[in-house]
């Protein structure tokens, strides 16, 4: 059986070893650089594991698409940080800052279309399914994306709103993972379709864990700038169960006028042209956050949706070193600061 040592080894290897075109530099570059500073690589690990539930052995027949899975991640990260207007990611420069835009751009679609090179290495057998679940995947991100950015500019939006938008942008790139090491490695329908949910539930718990990070994870080690989701106007989780919180609290009668729901649009209302006005402004918003007690609700919310990612994988019927070793990989992201 293959073991989580090993899968760590394959992931280095294969990253360390991604071989990318070499000119012209100005658009190839951006990529080693995107794949050199490295992210989590969750999206690679949870396809060799779920491909490691079926199998004893790695090859090429799942290492390529396993690499499409992170090369496409991080072609949307590059396009993401030039609409969200992040300065840093993975510790680093964004690609646009260290660049400029048309470079971020352009080598994105490069990195899209690379993955796409790397998808097509799945088993002949399995490669129209494989595809076909990677496309719909693909365009899936693009609607959450847009979903994400049309919120900014609407004052609210329900629960079930900022879920089936979380669910696009992020759970499905997830659940494709999972199901795409399972369907390489042979398994039947049945365990392709819990392994997809396991991936989709973990999928929204990662994002609303990204979210509860993005306000109160810790600078030196989220690698990304904290308080952009407040300054950018997003509809993150926290945010949306604040505004629906504080106004339960106010049909309750709660007197409370500093976490009343006017309170915390009028914060969210705060300017934020320059660096003095936005650190204001994330303060504010984090305040009326934890008298609210939004960040405690925010974590109980994501060991919910960690427990149904788990259901799911108690549903495939695996041996049980197997199913622990799902039950890893799912725990590891529970617990993630970064
Ligand atoms: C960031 O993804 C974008 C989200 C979907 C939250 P990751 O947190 O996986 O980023 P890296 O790849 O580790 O940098
Ligand atoms: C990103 O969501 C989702 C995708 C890139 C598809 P975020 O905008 O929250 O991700 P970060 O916080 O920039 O990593
Ligand atoms: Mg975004
Ligand atoms: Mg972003
Ligand atoms: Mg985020």
């Amino acid at each position: 059986m293959i073991n989580e040592a090993q899968i760590e080894e394959t992931l280095d290897n294969l990253f360390g070893n991604l071989e990318f075109t070499a000119e012209p530099a100005g658009l190839y570059d951006p990529l080693r650089y995107m794949i050199g500073i490295g992210g989590k690589r969750v999206r690679p690990r949870l396809c060799l594991t779920a491909y490691s539930l079926f199998k004893d052995s790695f090859s090429e027949e799942i290492l390529q698409p396993a690499a499409a899975l992170e090369v496409f991640h991080s072609f949307t990260l590059i396009h993401d940080d030039i609409m969200d207007n992040s300065d840093m990611r993975r510790g680093q420069p964004t690609v646009y800052r260290k660049w400029n835009d048309n470079t971020a751009i352009l080598s994105g679609d490069v990195m899209c279309i690379d993955s796409y090179r790397r998808i097509a290495k799945a088993p002949v057998k399995v490669l129209p399914q494989a595809l076909e679940l990677f496309t719909a995947t693909a365009a899936q991100v693009c609607e959450g994306q847009q979903y994400d950015m049309d919120f900014e500019s609407e004052k609210e939006v329900p629960m079930d709103g900022y879920m089936k938008m979380i669910g696009l942008k992020t759970a499905v790139l997830l659940a494709c993972s999972a199901k795409l090491g399972a369907l390489i490695a042979g398994a039947d329908e049945r365990a392709c379709d819990y392994l997809y949910r396991f991936g989709y539930s973990l999928g929204l718990a990662f994002q609303i864990t990204d979210d509860y990070l993005d306000t109160f994870g810790d600078p030196g080690i989220f690698g990304k700038k904290i308080g952009g989701d407040i300054v950018n106007n997003k509809k993150s989780w926290l945010l949306t169960r604040a505004l629906e919180k504080s106004a339960e609290m106010e049909k309750a009668g709660t007197q409370n006028t500093s976490i009343g729901k006017s309170a915390l649009l009028s914060a969210m209302a705060m300017k934020s042209g320059n660096e003095a006005e936005k650190s204001a402004k994330i303060d504010k918003v984090r305040k009326i956050y934890i008298d609210l007690g939004i960040d405690e609700d925010a974590k109980y919310e994501i060991i919910k949706q960690h427990a149904h990612a788990m259901e799911y994988a108690g549903m495939i019927g695996l041996p049980r070193v197997r199913y622990e070793m799902l039950h890893r990989y799912a725990d590891r992201l529970l617990g993630r600061t970064k």
